[in-house]
């Protein structure tokens, strides 16, 4: 497995590809199987896979959240190691972001909905970002998870709009026996939290897949206040405008103490 920290490095280890597919998953570390199933499915389908780890400071709204995020970069690599990934690139900021740099990618309405609002700049730090990764690691293939459902939209629509040489491939969403989609924010619940995670996955499917999904139901279920509610609505899988027409998705992201979770149901 070749770590790389430098964008040369990962160019030197393309010049051995010889016309192979390289399969990439790009993600921010502290890897769980969500992460892991992605990198199954990329090995199955590529010659090569190639793993980023980068904590991109660009994408988070609050500068806390950026701090606290957990890193274990020895724990990661023992894990890509047992998964036989080829290329891991783990870069610095300052590989990412020269002094200099000033250009941004942003996907305008698909950014605007659902998380937009509520994480002022994420989707423009997102996709500026996978650009670059794009542009550096130039993979064959990409994966991405469903549960983050706008991410691989905004990203799906950029890769479209720029014409750029690889193929977005979505995966469906990795859950734990309980129901609660994996992520690594699940590492900062407390036991009672996670409780409460537990039942919003549930109330999400149950008032998506009611005769009349609402807030309302979705709170009852949930046993939430409307406070710790940033949305939850009905939206078309395609443009991510409110719609009442099936197929669609249920998505809500909500408050469960100091941690914000998400989640989406995609009813055909
Ligand atoms: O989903 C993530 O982990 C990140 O948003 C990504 C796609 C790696 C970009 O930093």
């Amino acid at each position: 497995m070749l770590i790389a920290r430098k964008i040369a490095a990962v160019r030197s280890f393309w010049a051995h590809l010889r016309g192979k597919s390289l399969g990439f998953v790009p993600t921010m570390g502290d890897l769980h199987d969500g992460h892991l199933s992605l990198i199954c499915r990329s090995k199955r389908e590529n010659d090569f896979t190639a793993v980023s780890i980068f904590v991109n400071p660009t994408q988070f709204n609050q500068k806390n959240d950026f701090l606290n995020y957990h890193k274990d970069e020895r724990r990661d690599l023992a894990l890509l190691r047992q998964e036989k990934v080829d290329l891991v690139f783990l870069p610095s900021a300052k590989e990412m972001y020269k002094e200099s740099f000033q250009t941004e990618v942003n996907v305008n309405d698909l950014s605007r909905g659902l998380c937009g609002p509520y994480r002022p700049g994420h989707f423009k730090g997102v996709s500026t970002v996978v650009a670059k990764l794009f542009s550096i690691v130039r993979p064959t293939r990409a994966y991405f998870g469903m549960k983050d459902f706008q991410q691989l939209k905004v990203i799906e629509r950029m890769v479209q709009d720029l014409n750029l040489l690889v193929r977005i491939v979505a995966c469906p969403t990795v859950r734990e026996k309980d129901g609660l989609a994996m992520s690594s924010r699940n590492r900062r619940l407390s036991t009672q939290e996670r409780v409460h995670a537990v039942k919003f996955s549930r109330a999400l499917k149950v008032a998506a897949r009611a005769p009349k999904p609402g807030l309302a139901l979705f709170l009852k279920e949930a046993d939430l206040y409307k406070k710790d509610v940033d949305y939850f609505e009905i939206v078309d899988p395609q443009t991510l405008l409110p719609t009442r027409k099936k197929p669609y998705v249920a998505a809500a992201a909500v408050w469960i103490g100091k941690t914000r979770i998400i989640d989406n149901v995609w009813v055909p």
